[in-house]
C-alpha cells in the first residue's frame, strides 16, 4: 500500500482537527545551552506551517538528546519550542509535561492553527521502552491529545526522519492507532535515498567519516561491494590504519575492530582510501598545535584530529568525477579551526562534483552541521539529509520501522 502523504490529509481537510506531528528537533546545544545548528527545525517548518495554515490544533512531539532517568532540564525543549516559533513566525506553546496535565490542559484549549510542543518526549520512559505495552500506553496518551481515547477526529503526520529507524511509541506506536501520514520531510528524504540505492550513476563515491568503525561497520560491508571509492577519514580510520600495522599514537582506536577492519581492507583494498597525511596535536583542544605527519608516521604521544592537505588532494582527485556521491561523517574535529581543513576540502570537492552534474547527499546531523558551521553553501550540494543513523539503515538496507508502519 503507498504511504499516504501530507497533501492526502490536507485534501481530506483538517481545520479544527487535532494533528499529531512527530518531528526531530533534536539540534546540537551549546554549554550555555543555546542552539548551535538550527538546520532540524528550520526543515521541521514547511510541514507544521502548512498544518497550521490550513487551521489544524498542531500537537508537536520530539526528543532532545537522551535523557536517562526520566526531566532533565538540560534537555527541555523550552530553546527549541523558541526558535521553532521564530521560524514559523507564530507562538509556539511548551507543554510542561509529555502526556500530563499540562500537556492535556493545553491541548484542550488550542484553537484552529494553534500550535503545541509537548516536553521533550523521552522525559517519559516509555518512549524508548522495549515493552510494546508500555510504548502503546504512551501512544495512547498522545492520541488523546489530538482527538480523544480513540483517536476520532484526529491524524498522526510522521515527518521526524532522523527518528524513524526507532521503534518508539511517537515514531511506530502511535501510527498503529491513528490514521498516519508522511510529512514533507520525512517524503523527500525517502524519495532521495531511494533515489541514491536504485539508480546511482557511476562513479559512485562513498566518503565516510565519524568516530567509530562500529557505527558505520554495517554501512561499509553494503557500499563497499556498490561503490567505485569509499573514502574514510574521521576518527575512524585509525582504527583502518592501525589493521594496516603502522602506529596511530594516542588517536582514536577501536582495538576490538582492528581485525574486521583487516578483513575490510584483505576484501575492498581497491576500493577503500585511507588518508596519506593526518594533522596530529598533543592534546584534543581547539588551542593545541597542529603538525601535519605521514599517515604512517604518528608519533608516540600524538592524536591525529584530522586529515592532512595531501589526503585533501588525493581525495579530491577521486571525486572529480563522481556523479554520485554519499557523504557522512567529519574528517576531522571540523568544530577547532585548527583541525577543519579536512573536513572542509572534502566537502568542497563533493560541492565540485556537484556543480559538474553530480547527485550528492550529505547524510547525518554531524556532516550537515559541519557544512553550515564551515560556511559552505547549503545548496552546493543535490540534498543534506536532517537524518545520520535514519540514513545510514537505510542504505544498509534494513527495514525503518518508522517508515513501514506508513505503509500500513
Ligand atoms: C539523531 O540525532 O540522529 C536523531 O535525532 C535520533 O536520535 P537518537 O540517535 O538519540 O535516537
Amino acid at each position: 500500500m503507498a504511504v499516504k502523504t501530507l497533501d492526502d490529509l490536507l485534501a481530506d481537510g483538517v481545520e479544527g482537527r487535532g494533528v499529531l506531528v512527530r518531528s526531530d528537533l533534536n539540534v546540537p546545544l551549546d554549554d550555555e545551552g543555546h542552539i548551535t545548528d538550527p538546520g532540524r527545525i528550520i526543515a521541521s517548518v514547511p510541514t507544521l506551517k502548512a498544518l497550521s495554515d490550513a487551521g489544524a490544533k498542531v500537537v508537536v512531539a520530539a526528543h532532545l538528546g537522551r535523557p536517562k532517568d526520566g526531566p532533565d532540564p538540560k534537555l527541555s525543549l523550552a530553546p527549541v519550542a523558541a526558535a521553532l516559533g521564530e521560524q514559523l513566525g507564530r507562538h509556539v506553546q511548551l507543554a510542561g509535561d509529555v502526556v500530563g496535565t499540562d500537556a492535556l490542559a493545553r491541548a484542550e484549549g488550542l484553537t484552529d492553527g494553534d500550535v503545541l510542543l509537548l516536553e521533550n518526549i523521552r522525559f517519559d520512559p516509555r518512549e524508548t521502552s522495549k515493552d510494546e505495552a508500555e510504548r502503546l500506553a504512551l501512544a495512547k496518551g498522545l492520541v488523546e491529545l489530538v482527538g480523544g481515547p480513540d483517536g476520532s477526529g484526529g491524524a498522526f503526520v510522521s515527518d521526524g526522519f532522523g527518528v524513524v529507524h526507532r521503534k518508539q511509541a511517537s515514531v511506530y506506536d502511535v501510527a498503529t492507532l491513528l490514521p498516519h501520514y508522511a510529512g514533507t520531510l520525512v517524503a523527500a528524504e525517502v524519495k532521495v535515498l531511494e533515489q541514491l540505492t536504485t539508480s546511482s550513476e557511476r562513479p559512485y563515491a562513498v566518503v565516510l567519516g565519524g568516530s567509530k568503525v562500529s557505527d558505520k561497520l554495517a554501512v561499509i560491508e553494503n557500499l563497499a561491494s556498490k561503490a567505485d571509492s569509499l573514502i574514510i577519514g574521521g576518527g575512524m580510520c585509525f582504527t583502518f590504519l592501525a589493521a594496516q600495522g603502522v602506529p596511530v599514537g594516542t588517536s582514536l582506536l577501536q582495538e576490538e575492530m582492528i581485525d574486521t577492519c583487516k578483513k575490510l581492507l584483505e576484501d575492498y583494498g581497491d576500493v577503500i582510501h585511507l588518508p596519506v597525511d593526518i594533522v596530529v596535536a598533543e592534546k584534543f583542544a581547539a588551542d593545541a598545535t597542529p603538525e601535519t605527519v605521514d599517515a604512517d608516521r604518528i608519533p608516540e604521544g600524538k592524536m591525529g584530529l584530522d586529515i592532512g592537505p595531501g589526503s585533501v588532494e588525493r581525495f579530491t582527485t577521486l571525486l572529480s568525477n563522481a556523479r554520485t556521491v554519499f557523504w557522512n561523517g567529519p574528517m576531522g574535529v571540523f568544530e577547532f579551526p585548527s583541525f577543519a581543513a579536512g573536513t572542509k576540502g572534502v566537502a568542497e570537492a563533493i560541492i565540485g562534483a556537484t556543480a559538474k552534474g553530480g547527485f550528492s547527499v550529505v547524510g547525518g546531523g554531524d556532516s550537515a552541521a559541519a557544512v553550515r558551521q564551515l560556511g559552505l553553501p547549503e545548496d552546493g550540494f543535490s540534498h543534506i539529509s536532517t537524518g545520520g543513523g535514519a540514513s545510514l539503515e537505510y542504505l544498509e538496507g534494513k527495514e525503518l520501522p518508522g517508515i513501514a508502519i506508513l505503509e500500513s
